[in-house]
């Protein structure tokens, strides 16, 4: 026992989004999120990653990464029509490389915004922002999980739009950014993200989920919901946030707390949004606005994890303690694919299975299919992304199966929770995404060590 224990924790380090029982804690943000299926996630800046104290906190911690500034509008195309991506490229290059995740941020925006653009209006400054969405998705296209493809377009009092140069542009300005952000990356899930959405009794809140169910209603494409939120004293945290994420993912949309920070860092406040997220299957990560209260844009607040010196807050022991007692999320009974051989002891059932287990094991009807292919790939690692099909009839919770022909190993695994016996490799759903509609499909992603590969993959 105590020697699978000690596997199960060692493999939760080596390879964050390993499943792990509920009693083998993980010893790190990214790793103990993993095992509910969800990622932890910064912000991180391209002028700190020389820095190897905040590097080494960084990518120790987390597995998922935003460019704090660096995919935003100013940054990405300076000049009309001249793209620029060696800042993003850094972020994204020392993320991937380090097995995580990118989320995009962001394409459309009042703010931040390159002199050109503000000096734009009208049918002038719509196409612009139509060019810039198509340049900056191309130039990623396949490799961004979620795109916060619009970003803080409400006011902050009423309910309705905030007036800038796009929302003078005509009130459609965000659905024409969605529907032209799905054209250029339709394996993107597309994000809108704001901050003071968190109070589901405030104003600004209703405006945001009157747009996503109107967009929801009228096919607009809408995938995804970031709760920036930035809590301090003006904005403190709202006892009813987990009815504001429920209420959001009922609407169909994934939700996630994209650029949490809390003034003062309180361990309970922290816990308390983590065990939100965790509540609500939909959401599907966290992501805190820096690594060190030093890094943080609202330093002086210490609302961050780490404290300046890079040491280990309360706040982070509250937080990693929470995604440790998360319930362990196994979806389907299947048996472990080589139990003598394999690390990871079996998993128990989750309390509150997301889909209902069947002991039947033979092909439902229609059955699921599965393809990988290679996104990325770079000396000595590679990006893959599976797409899981249901046939004719819905399917509900599945399992892939593939072997390694090279001796491949996956340093980090999202949106499905994995076991690995030898070359065998066993992929079961997220809590999330184990439902699929008949003639539908849903990803898995992952970054791998080693020569790319793409072997054939079976589904059950
Ligand atoms: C902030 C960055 O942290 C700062 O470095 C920059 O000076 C301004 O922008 N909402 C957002 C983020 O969506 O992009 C903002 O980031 C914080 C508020």
């Amino acid at each position: 026992m105590l020697l699978a224990g000690a596997l199960g924790v060692l493999g939760a380090i080596t390879a964050v989004a390993v499943s792990v029982p509920a009693d083998a804690a993980a010893s790190t943000l990214g790793a103990a999120a993993a095992q509910s299926g969800r990622y932890f996630g910064t912000a991180i800046s391209a002028n700190k990653l020389g820095d190897s104290a905040y590097t080494t906190i960084a990518n120790r911690e987390f597995n998922m990464v935003t460019a704090e500034n660096e995919m935003k509008i100013d940054a990405t195309e300076p000049n009309q029509n001249q793209f620029n991506f060696t800042n993003a490229d850094r972020i994204y290059n020392w993320a991937v490389q380090n097995g995580k995740q990118v989320r995009g941020h962001t394409l459309a925006w009042y703010a931040q915004q390159p002199g050109w653009m503000q000096s734009l209006s009208g049918s002038a400054l719509r196409q612009a922002m139509i060019n810039h969405i198509n340049g900056v998705m191309a130039h990623y296209k396949g490799k961004i999980p979620y795109w916060d493809v619009v970003n803080e377009a409400y006011a902050d009092s009423g309910g309705g739009r905030r007036d800038s140069n796009l929302q003078r542009t005509g009130n459609d300005w965000i659905e024409v950014a969605f529907r032209t952000a799905r054209a250029a990356d339709p394996a993107a899930k597309l994000c809108y993200n704001d901050y003071n959405t968190d109070n589901w009794t405030w104003a600004k809140t209703q405006g945001v989920y009157n747009m996503v169910k109107d967009f929801k209603s009228r096919g607009v494409p809408i995938d995804c919901v970031g709760f920036q939120s930035h809590f301090n004293s003006g904005s403190p945290y709202p006892s009813n946030y987990r009815q504001t994420l429920q209420n959001f993912a009922a609407l169909g949309v994934d939700v996630a707390i994209t650029e949490l920070d809390v003034e003062g860092a309180s361990a309970t406040t922290y816990a308390n949004i983590v065990n939100d997220c965790l509540a609500v299957p939909r959401c599907v990560g966290i992501t805190t606005w820096g690594v060190r209260d030093s890094d943080s844009w609202r330093s002086s607040q210490t609302p961050l994890l780490f404290d300046g010196n890079g040491n280990k807050k309360p706040a982070y022991t509250a937080v990693l303690n929470a995604l440790n007692s998360a319930p362990n999320t196994s979806p389907s009974p299947t048996p472990p694919v080589s139990p003598s051989a394999s690390p990871t002891p079996p998993v128990s059932p989750s309390p509150t299975p997301p889909v209902s287990p069947s002991p039947d094991t033979s092909p439902q009807p229609g059955g699921c299919s599965a393809t990988m292919r290679t996104i990325n790939s770079w000396p000595g690692g590679f990006q893959s992304e599976v797409t899981v099909s249901a046939g004719s009839s819905a399917v509900n919770g599945w399992t892939v199966n593939w072997t390694w022909p090279g001796g491949q190993t996956i340093s980090s695994l999202w949106n499905g929770t994995q076991s690995v016996s030898g070359s065998s490799v066993t992929v079961r759903n997220a809590p999330y995404n184990g439902s699929i509609a008949a003639g539908s499909s849903t990803t898995l992603g992952f970054t791998a060590n080693g020569t790319a590969a793409t072997p054939s993959v079976t589904c059950s």
